[in-house]
């Protein structure tokens, strides 16, 4: 039976020199585990996917192939660094897969929020499925379970990893980050010289900006949620203490505004967005940090000027409970 039990002995990995000891564990227990065969990962981005593809990358080289796909629900920029990071500085073998408008295709029309999250991961898992297909010997699918995934007993994540592939693809396991908590992974992410934009990444839910452009979701919505989410993570990354989670928000009704042309007022419909920033320490309360009004007209300012059809931002200041952190 597989062991999912952190041993007792195991040291808290809070340190570079820990790290560089832990990695270096991992590098043989890989090698002996995989020796020459191939090895699948589905590459989110994220930071656990991120420090096991760094890993196994420095384990056993081109013999991982990562799968990134694109499911158009990424935050802006987020596919551009997965590229940057492991296919050109990295030198990683990079299936890089395009499926925003297939995506975009399934959820036409899908407004419940539950059918979009089902739609998402049985999508994603469709396409990660083929790709699988189109390699010859792969052995292993390398998966970034961390410890408390296990503890949550959950066993596979809900969206980047691949519990749901067919029977003919079910390969054996390489989890090297399963004993580790959170933090320890950044530690280790950090050690492997991962950029901190990765390795400092806020909690980013597997259906992505799906679950924020709210309702059916449409392409003008999504491209205005993903521009303004861009500011607000920009504007209030700045602050001293960054909150656990901020982003943005986009519902999907308009709301009257004005814009004047040669002096004259016209009205016009124009969407909202919404800043969402919390704490928490687990995810089942939050809490609303204070964002300094200034930050907010700024984040309000570069959003009106520049992205296209937005007229209002409002900063929603709900706690959990009872509004939960994601508005779908
Ligand atoms: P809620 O909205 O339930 O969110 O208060 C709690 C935390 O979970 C994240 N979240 C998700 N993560 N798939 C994920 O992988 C999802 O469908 C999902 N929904 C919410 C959310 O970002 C927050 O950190």
């Amino acid at each position: 039976m597989e062991n999912n039990k952190r041993p007792e002995t195991m040291e808290r990995i809070t340190t570079p020199e820990l790290a560089q000891a832990f990695i270096q564990e991992q590098l043989t227990a890989i090698k002996a585990q995989v020796g020459d065969k191939k090895v699948l990962l589905a590459l989110s981005g994220g930071v656990d996917s991120s420090v096991v593809a760094a890993l196994l990358i420095r384990a056993i080289g081109k013999n991982l192939v990562c799968v990134h796909v694109n499911h158009g629900l990424l935050r802006k920029g987020e596919p551009e660094q997965v590229i940057k990071v492991f296919r050109d500085e990295l030198n990683a073998n990079l299936v890089y897969v395009d499926a925003v408008d297939r995506f975009l295709d399934k959820l036409a029309g899908v407004a419940d929020p539950e059918q979009k999250r089902k739609i998402i991961g049985a999508e994603f898992i469709r396409v990660f499925e083929e790709e699988a297909r189109k390699q010859e010997g792969i052995a292993f699918l390398a998966q970034g379970t961390i410890y408390p995934d296990i503890l949550e007993s959950k066993g596979v994540k809900a969206h980047h990893n691949v519990g749901g592939l067919p029977e003919d693809l079910q390969f054996d396991l390489v989890e090297p980050v399963k004993f580790l908590y959170k933090d320890e992974v950044r530690v280790v992410g950090k050690a492997l010289g991962l950029p901190d934009t990765m390795v400092y990444r806020q909690p980013f839910p597997g259906p992505g900006l799906g679950v924020r452009c709210v309702g059916a979701i449409t392409q003008d919505r999504l491209e205005a949620l993903r521009e303004s989410d861009a500011i607000v993570r920009e504007e209030i990354g700045k602050l001293p203490n960054t909150p656990w989670q901020y982003f943005c928000a986009i519902p999907d009704f308009q709301s009257t505004g004005i814009k004047y042309v040669n002096g004259q007022g016209e009205r016009y419909m124009g969407w909202a967005v919404i800043i969402r920033a919390v704490n928490t320490v687990d995810a089942v309360t939050a809490t609303v940090p204070e964002i300094p009004f200034s930050v907010l007209c700024t984040i309000r300012d570069r959003i009106i000027s520049t992205v296209p059809g937005v007229n209002r931002v409002l900063w929603d200041i709900s706690e959990k409970p009872v509004a939960t952190i994601e508005w779908e």
